[in-house]
């Protein structure tokens, strides 16, 4: 029987349209064959139309098979002609899993499949073509005559030699381009012209997800030069990788002059059309460059003679060895001929880029929505110690969440920041951290106003997003420090959302976008009549600034925002390839110097430039095919949630943790509890006012019901005897990051693989003695039941401290910023230092003794340090690392004991500060 229900489509038709048309193919294969399959007639029929109604109201969106193709099935299935309507199903659906059409050389309707081959279409085993394909939205009422002539235009301008191919999809209406935009992971450009409907023309009432329900009012009474403008921002804004084309007959030059910056260009519509396609070839061709790989590529094929360091350029120090030759079997010879330490003859230097590693920079300076870009061939625990340096001097204070990455710690060390850490919200039933909240940042930032320390205060740094998927608002973030700290300097730190850019919904909370939307916004007069309102009315007490949403001085407030993506985490790179995306209104005045020298600190001067090509061509499949990649990887995850919580047997064990789950109702005003879950348009709606959002492509999976402990779980079951990799867990759960490269596959194999896990489970249980189900229910109750709760921060020791903060000397209260890179250094004299057991350390503090840190200490998982060089000990840090049962802990050797300062070395330090 083959199953009739519509696939449910989240963020994406893809997975759901694929799986409808193979259910056609196998229900139109069994009509044909009635006897052979041996279901009625009847039901075959009602599954067929189904199925056809579920894709009539999408395949408009797509060029192939196309409305003539779609048109000419039905009409086949309608006149019971089911063995051409089988056969032409069948061609359809190969052509669709096979991507033959990408061959861009179009197809036949005509049955005879010796004619389909020769069209190079639905041909099983057909070769994916080299010359890519992209399909290009046309926007326009047309008659169908006029729209089979343009059609046919477009085809009769291909040649040959075209380094693309590109098909049209023609909408009639705005409201169906906004359709097609999220529909169509094809198109790469959208063509505009003066004609068209607001309001869709065909039946999208299936579509509501991905309906604009306000794109048909707001073009409501507006004349044609202010409807294709609105369309276009809309369009921008939901793909900004579009190209743009405008197509008028009337007042060309006069529209040139105050078109939107969206349009690519403007053309007249009865001159331009040769034009206009070379303009589609050229826009696509721009984002396809890839300036340092081709450089690469060209060199490696280059006679040279190596005169100077690295023998295995060329692989000469390989082939001739009768020792180490396998090494060219296994990577092949390519890599060893792109091997290289020149910085000439076509290639360029990292640290000094004049040539094509600039221009690629700039490339993904573009793509990634930043005014400047650098690649970084170390990781983000390089790029984000590039940027503390390049920004903090010694004594300037910096908020940074405690609970970030342990290269930000580092950072702020070496540059001899004073520190304040923020406590993110604890979610102590998974022992886990969630984000830091809004209200925490302010509070620091007022008691530092208070301190009269606001002018020291130089940088933010957050994690956006957390590895476990909480996202910021990152824009009303930066709006709220602003308003209290003009000029704040904020890093964000996106090592895990390098992806984000490429996804409507996710995209408003990345640091680029955030960033351009603050700078448009502080330019404009509605905001200023806003922000003048708000100055005028609000009383300057910090119960009124933490209670209100603050805005920014238009005429103070600075945009300087930095984010740091490892670009190997969740995009296509080598291991290490990261990036700086910088948007900072004041860099050439202020950073660059410093900027240039830190780069110069942490950057290697013989950088690898596999890393680097693999950035530059990374980054071109972003800017390509991001959107579909992120989409599908979205849906991915979401299928994965569905196959996962509504299995009978998993879900006695086991659950997906929802939005409700890690972020408390108050930082979601929203009110929505699973947003995406609930509709696309519900995560829109949650991710336009929610404080805190979770990011779905990652899932935590909570397994304390098994009685196994996350690293347990992630160690004996998923990775030895299944060979499934994940890398972080908590007492109670196990995170599942999905990729731009997860395949349907793989999150078939894992939910067999847990389907499996439970089944031991189960069987051991029914195997179970008394006494072993004694210890099974402690197991469980012990992975369920609260644990110790997380330490907040405990403060630095005084000699640590600031030396205004705690002095207190005009009333104010303290502020707890410390001098890590003191503390650190101060461990390098042996004789400061010495260590206790965990009972000796309690002891000390019981007598009234202060017990300080020497070192980081940071338990694996969860992650963070709970003790930073120079913080002290407290009764709620020892119950927590007491209550911990990871082998891991950073900084604590579990024989010695914590490495601490001695009292007399604390009392030195106190002297010598004073
Ligand atoms: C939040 C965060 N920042 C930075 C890094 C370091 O990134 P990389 O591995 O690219 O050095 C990590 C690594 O896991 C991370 O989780």
């Amino acid at each position: 029987m083959v199953d009739t229900s519509t696939p449910r489509a989240y963020n994406s038709w893809w997975q759901a349209r694929s799986d409808a048309w193979d259910r056609l193919e196998e229900a139109s294969g069994q009509l044909a064959e009635p006897v052979l399959s041996g279901q009625p007639a009847g039901e075959l029929i009602e599954t067929a139309s189904g199925l056809l109604d579920a894709l009539t109201p999408v395949e408009q969106y797509w060029a192939f098979p196309g409305p003539e193709a779609h048109r000419r099935i039905r009409d086949l299935f309608a006149s019971a002609s089911y063995g051409r309507f089988a056969s032409l199903v069948s061609r359809v659906t190969r052509g669709l899993v096979t991507e033959s059409y990408r061959a861009g050389i179009g197809w036949s309707l005509a049955d005879d499949e010796s004619e389909t081959e020769e069209a190079g279409a639905g041909a099983p085993g057909h070769d994916r073509p080299a010359r890519p394909y992209f399909e290009v939205l046309f926007v326009e009422t047309l008659t169908s005559g006029e729209e089979q002539a343009l059609r046919e235009e477009v085809r009769s301008w291909r040649r040959l030699g075209d380094d693309f191919a590109y098909e049209l999809v023609v909408v009639a209406s705005a409201e169906e381009a906004i359709i097609a935009a999220w529909l169509n992971a094809n198109l790469q450009a959208c063509v505009i012209g003066r004609r068209f409907a607001a309001a869709a023309v065909h039946d999208v009432s299936g579509l509501t997800d991905f309906r604009d329900s306000r794109i048909a009012g707001d073009l409501a009474g507006r004349g044609p030069d202010e409807r294709y403008q609105v369309l276009a921002r809309r369009l921008a804004r939901l793909r900004p990788e579009l190209d743009l084309y405008l197509m008028t007959e009337t007042d060309i030059e006069d529209i040139a002059g105050h078109v939107s910056h969206h349009f690519r260009r403007i053309f007249h519509a009865r001159e331009g059309l040769l034009e206009l396609h070379r303009s589609i070839l050229t826009g696509v061709a721009a984002r396809y460059r890839t300036p340092f790989f081709e450089a690469l590529r060209h060199y490696s094929h280059q006679p040279t003679g190596v005169f100077h360091a690295l023998p295995i350029s060329q692989g000469n120090s390989i082939v001739s060895s009768h020792w180490i030759n396998d090494m060219v079997g296994f990577y092949g010879r390519e890599i060893f001929l792109a091997e290289t330490s020149a910085t000439g003859g076509g290639l360029d230097s990292l640290l000094e880029p004049t040539g094509p590693l600039r221009q690629a920079q700039r490339l993904a300076a573009d793509t990634f929505g930043a005014r400047r870009t650098f690649f970084v061939t170390n990781g983000t625990s390089t790029a984000n110690k590039i940027v503390a340096q390049a920004l903090v001097a010694p004594g300037d204070v910096v908020l940074v969440d405690r609970n970030c990455h342990q290269s930000h710690h580092y950072g702020l060390m070496l540059s001899g920041a004073h520190v304040v850490y923020l406590n993110a919200y604890p979610l102590h039933e998974y022992s886990m951290y969630g984000a830091v909240p809004m209200r925490e940042i302010k509070s620091q930032l007022l008691a530092l106003r208070a301190a009269g320390k606001l002018d020291r205060v130089k940088l933010l740094m957050l994690t956006n997003c957390t590895f476990d998927g909480v996202v910021y608002d990152v824009g009303r973030v930066m709006e709220e420090c602003l308003a209290i700290k003009p000029d704040l300097v904020f890093l964000w730190d996106e090592a895990w959302f390098a992806f984000a850019r490429f996804h409507p919904v996710y995209r408003p909370r990345t640091a680029m976008r955030a960033a351009r939307t603050l700078a448009e916004l502080l330019r404009s007069p509605e905001y200023l009549t806003a922000y003048s309102q708000q100055a005028a009315a609000l009383a300057d007490d910090d119960e009124s600034l933490l209670a209100t949403r603050l805005l920014p001085d238009p005429a103070r407030a600075r945009v300087r925002v930095y984010s740091t993506q490892s670009t190997h985490k969740t995009l296509t790179s080598l291991r290490q390839g990261s990036m700086i995306h910088v948007y900072d209104q004041d860099f050439a005045q202020k950073v660059e110097e410093s900027f240039h020298e830190a780069y110069m600190t942490h950057t290697s001067t013989s950088p690898n430039y596999q890393i680097l090509a693999s950035l530059d061509i990374g980054r071109r499949q972003a800017a390509l095919e991001g959107y579909e990649l992120v989409a599908k990887q979205v849906e991915s995850a979401m299928r994965l949630r569905d196959a996962i919580d509504n299995h009978p047997l998993l879900a006695k064990y086991m659950h997906c943790l929802s939005t409700a789950e890690l972020i408390p109702a108050e930082f979601r005003p929203s009110g929505i509890d699973t947003p995406l879950r609930s509709g696309l348009a519900n995560m829109s709606k949650a991710w336009d006012v929610d404080e805190f959002v979770l990011d779905p492509s990652r899932i935590t999976l909570y397994i304390g019901l098994t009685g196994i402990d996350g690293a347990t779980f992630k160690r004996e079951q998923l990775m030895d005897k299944f060979g499934i990799q994940i890398n972080k867990t908590s007492r109670n759960t196990v995170l599942f990051m999905t990729n731009i490269g997860t395949t349907r596959s793989a999150v078939a194999y894992l939910i067999e693989v847990l389907v499996k896990i439970v089944r031991d489970l189960e069987d051991n249980a029914t195997e179970m003695s008394p006494a072993q189900q004694a210890a099974h229910a402690r197991a469980v109750l012990k992975q369920t039941a609260p644990c110790a709760p997380l330490p907040d921060f405990s403060g630095f020791h005084p000699a640590f401290l600031d030396r205004q903060a705690g002095a207190a000397a005009d009333g104010g209260e303290p502020t707890p910023e410390g001098d890590v890179r003191r503390a650190f250094f101060l461990s390098y004299d042996d004789t400061r230092c010495e260590y206790l057991q965990a009972d000796e350390v309690d002891q000390r503090m019981e007598a009234g003794q202060p017990v300080v840190s020497a070192t980081f200490v940071t338990p694996y998982p969860p992650g963070f340090p709970v003790l930073v060089p120079g913080q002290l000990f407290s009764e709620e840090i020892l119950e927590f690392m007491h209550s911990l049962d990871t082998p891991e802990v950073h900084g604590y050797d579990p024989q010695a004991g914590y490495r601490v300062y001695t009292g007399k070395a604390l009392e030195i330090a106190l002297e010598e500060r004073a």
